[in-house]
């Protein structure tokens, strides 16, 4: 875990002020910077000492085999891993042929700062070598929002006291030696080797490797080349050879003096393109970024997120750590989707190998619902991506004796790569996620070409999924049996309300399309018949009610299920996957994350005030958050019920999920969906946003620990703003036609140029605050934790 002083409390920025090298992986994830295309992990210059080196282009992979003891019918076999691409981030520095490195010498001084309004991450050191020469060293990394090929790194040196050789050596590395990875499942496969040469380079200060992964035939390209700045006599040279490349300037400098390199790097791949054409691509990109310059890369990068906060800010006063959190996360939400283009979105976005770099429900669940409101083109690019992989889910499908689509649980290109069927395969909530990701992506912006054509092709075949899936019984009841809902605690159960609800949902939309567009319905095959089936299915769809309790099983069954014994469960013993069989907790009353939780945040209508009060009360003890994809919604949920300040520690949970790390793993990779959730937390709890059906509602009221909140949100061409105190709330239209919206339950017509304020109604007594599983009660910030 990171103690809260490894970063200073700032709103626009992480600070670390001291170098801890027992968090070094850690702090790599956190500052990683990325593009969605490109991502860097925040590693040392000189690449050593390292937790995890790790470069990544969104889409390359390698594939391995998916090894089972006792193989069984439709078991992929073929699981994909994301590999870490040739290093480009690499400067090492020799001060009279000392190597800089952290570890020897004498560290006066390290500061390493990410700025979320310039898109950079920049770092001064102040380093005498073992043998007594002090240097000052300063680097200024980017990756790219305006040219999605492209990073670069501004690196300076300078002695201190007295003169010295120094000599900067900018690389390329391919095939770089990487640690042994631990036992735990939800670390990648890390495979030794993963690319092999195709072509090499060195001319000037420019350097070109291509390399060709070995198993899944895709070719990487990287190229650099370099700006050299000094005073006088630089001598430069370059090499290649078939992993790597150098450009080294060596010179003598005075005290006073400074070398400066910049670095260009341009990266491209394909599966499809020749070695020249890739080898010319990312020349291209290099001249690209050569005649923009490092100035102007800095000036696009913060013009790029000057327009992004613009849209996206959330403020909040009253808690600086908060806000710096929350910024934090939705900068690296925007890294993780803002240059995807048509590529997934990992859970760990470019910033670890966590997950094997996997996509998971996570994108279309918690990620695009930030983005649809904030950065609309990116959430169309994910579910594009979605589409391109829909042939493949049709397959899929097919293969499990099924009509429609069955997307994976867990790819990056695609293919189903989870070997565990009990979590994956019949983990089918995941069409329904996509298919609501596509509802609120029409609703939200209006974009009839998305509607027409790929938004109802996903509608259409999830529709035609959980037709087949489910069946009506006797009575006329539509179940779904056999599958397993988000709680990954429990699996393969019968009327998970969730899916359930979801899939009712994807039902409808999918018939209401087929009414919208019946040149498209015509060309799909739906016919009048198959479009009522849907509408029946969803209306006589089986919602599970445990009476006696007065509460929702998750699934049917639950509630009869033994309880979980948490008092002879030790904190070290979570996450309970670790330490106890899946058999066991399948079935005993234990909660992963929130799961009919989460339907009551998504599925509201389908539950009165007082079931979701009950139902609230009743999951908190059973709650474990073995996953990082439930903080938010018991935040927005605690809100909605009534217990402001159990919502305001949910919230702190999924924000500092990585800043602390909650969860321990943030090595591999920052958790998207969790910091995605710290907006949903915030807008969604305490804004109170709920958005069905075209209305957009709010019910806002903050908690003891937040004096303000505002945040904005784009919908269909309009940019709406609302600011939240303790007594008002503030809707204001920044742009476009006037939209009518609920405050409260109350409708409120919004003008342009004319801000509604309405007084925030006192809130319904709530009942005692429900409690958590011994030791799993979020984490309560103290009162000193609150300031910057
Ligand atoms: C959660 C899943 C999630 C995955 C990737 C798991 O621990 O249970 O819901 O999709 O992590 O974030």
């Amino acid at each position: 875990m990171i103690r809260q002083s490894a970063f200073t409390a700032e709103p626009w920025s992480l600070r670390e002020t001291e170098l801890n090298l027992d968090l070094l992986a850690q702090t790599e994830s956190v500052f990683a910077l990325s593009n969605g295309h490109l991502g860097w992990r925040g590693n040392l210059d000189e690449g050593e000492p390292h937790g995890l080196p790790g470069t990544y282009l969104n889409g390359v992979h390698a594939l391995r085999p998916l090894p089972y003891a006792e193989a069984g019918y439709g078991f992929p076999e073929s699981g994909q891993t994301v590999i870490n691409v040739t290093n480009g981030k690499m400067v090492r520095l020799f001060v009279d042929d000392e190597p800089f490195d952290v570890r020897y010498g004498e560290l006066r001084a390290h500061e390493r700062l990410l700025d979320f309004r310039e898109g950079v991450l920049s770092r001064r050191a102040e380093w005498v070598s073992p043998a007594g020469r002090a240097v000052r060293v300063s680097s200024t990394r980017m990756v790219s929002f305006t040219q999605r090929a492209i990073a670069a790194v501004c690196y300076e040196v300078e002695p201190l006291e007295e003169p010295a050789r120094i000599a900067v050596q900018s690389e390329l590395l391919a095939n770089e030696q990487l640690p042994p990875a631990g036992g735990d499942p939800r670390v990648a496969a890390m495979l030794e080797n993963p690319l092999t040469s195709e072509f090499y380079s060195a001319d000037a200060a420019t350097v070109v490797l291509v390399h060709q992964t070995a198993s899944s035939g895709l070719r990487v390209g990287a190229a650099m080349d370099h700006q050299i700045d000094c005073p006088a006599g630089v001598h430069v040279e370059s090499r290649a050879y078939p992993d790597g490349g150098i450009v080294t300037a060596t010179m003598v400098l005075q005290p006073g003096q400074r070398l400066r390199v910049i670095k260009f790097v341009g990266y491209g791949w394909s599966g499809e393109r020749s070695l020249t054409a890739v080898r010319d691509q990312v020349w291209a990109a290099l001249s690209g970024a050569r005649q923009t310059g490092w100035d102007g890369l800095l000036a696009e990068q913060r013009a790029y997120l000057d327009d992004f906060w613009d849209k996206a800010d959330v403020e909040i006063d009253g808690d600086t750590e908060i806000q710096q959190a929350v910024r934090f996360g939705l900068f690296h939400v925007l890294q993780a989707g803002a240059r995807a283009e048509n590529r997934a979105i990992p859970a760990k976005g470019l910033t670890g190998p966590g997950y094997d770099g996997h996509a998971f429900w996570d994108t279309e669940a918690f990620v695009l619902p930030v983005l649809t409101m904030t950065v609309p083109r990116a959430a169309a690019s994910a579910l594009r991506w979605r589409h391109s992989t829909l042939p493949l889910a049709i397959e899929r499908a097919a293969q499990l004796g099924l009509k429609g689509a069955a997307f994976p649980w867990r790819t990056i290109a695609g293919q189903e790569c989870s070997a565990y069927w009990p979590a994956g395969t019949a983990a089918f909530h995941v069409n329904a996620d996509i298919a609501d990701a596509v509802i609120r992506y029409v609703d939200a912006t209006g974009d009839k070409a998305f509607d027409h054509g790929p938004g109802m092709d996903l509608l259409t075949q999830t529709a035609r999924l959980w037709r087949s899936l489910g069946h009506h019984d006797a009575q006329g009841r539509f179940h779904i049996d056999g599958v397993t809902g988000p709680d990954e605690y429990s699996a393969v159960a019968d009327n998970n309300v969730y899916t359930n609800l979801m899939a009712s949902q994807n039902l409808v939309a999918a018939a209401d399309a087929a009414q919208r567009y019946p040149d498209r319905a015509r060309e799909l095959g739906i016919d009048v018949e198959e479009s009522a089936g849907w509408r029946d299915a969803a209306r006589a769809i089986f919602i599970p009610y445990d009476e006696s309790l007065g509460v929702h099983p998750q699934a049917e069954g639950f509630t009869r299920h033994q309880a979980w014994d948490f008092a002879g469960t030790s904190e070290e013993q979570y996450p309970l996957l670790l330490h106890f069989p899946y058999f066991d907790l399948y079935r005993k009353q234990v909660v992963k994350q929130a799961d009919l939780v989460l339907a009551m945040h998504v599925c509201g209508e389908a539950f009165t005030a007082e079931q979701k009060v009950r139902n609230f009360d009743y999951y908190e003890p059973l709650t474990v958050r073995d996953s990082s994809l439930s903080a938010c919604t018991q935040a927005v949920m605690a809100a909605e019920v009534g217990h402001l300040d159990l919502a305001f520690d949910y919230l702190g949970e999924a924000a500092l999920m990585d800043l602390r790390d909650l969860e321990n793993n943030t090595r591999d990779g920052v958790h998207i969906a969790s910091l995605a959730g710290a907006w949903i937390a915030l807008v969604g709890g305490f804004g109170g946003l709920r958005h069905r059906d075209g209305m957009v509602s709010f019910a806002p009221r903050l908690p003891e620990g937040l004096a303000r909140l505002a945040f904005s949100l784009l919908l269909r061409g309009r940019r709406l703003r609302v600011e939240v105190t303790h007594s008002e709330a503030r809707y204001v239209l920044a742009e476009g036609e006037p939209l009518g919206i609920l405050h409260h339950g109350k409708k409120v017509h919004v003008l342009h140029g004319k801000p509604q304020v309405r007084a925030i109604p006192a809130a319904p007594a709530a009942g005692p605050v429900p409690s958590q599983p011994p030791g799993r009660a979020p984490m309560h910030r103290g009162e000193g934790d609150h300031a910057g």
